[in-house]
């Protein structure tokens, strides 16, 4: 049987407070999340601020592009670069992000917290 999990959801920000095609940081409890919105592809991502390689908290701060049609980020300390879609680790490591779901209501922007 298959089990159903339901997405619960945090607010994080209002759109303005976003910047498009960057990243902004969300601190939820002990946890920090890196916020993007892509405007070209008007859609939203979101993934652990903690780089794995070094663990700095810095992804927010990254460059963001894409590769191919693959949203990405590039951390600004080493320049090792994420998909923000899958976590992925584009640049050969085995470390891969935590991604979260994002939806926008109201001019709200939601991250789901599982
Ligand atoms: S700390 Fe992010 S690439 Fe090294």
């Amino acid at each position: 049987m298959e089990t159903v999990t339901e997405t619960s959801w945090f607010l994080a920000c209002r759109v303005e407070d976003t910047i498009p095609n960057g990243g902004v940081c969300v601190k939820r409890d002990d946890e920090q999340i890196a916020l993007f919105y892509f405007s070209r592809q008007d859609r939203w991502y979101a993934v652990q601020n903690e780089c794995p390689h070094r663990r700095q908290m810095a992804l927010s701060r990254g460059m963001v592009g894409t590769a191919g049609e693959e949203p990405k980020v590039a951390c600004p300390f080493h320049k090792m670069q994420f998909s923000l879609a899958s976590g992925e680790c584009l640049s050969g490591g085995e470390c891969r992000l935590k991604t979260y779901r994002v939806k926008v209501a109201d001019g709200n922007v939601f991250i789901s917290k599982n």
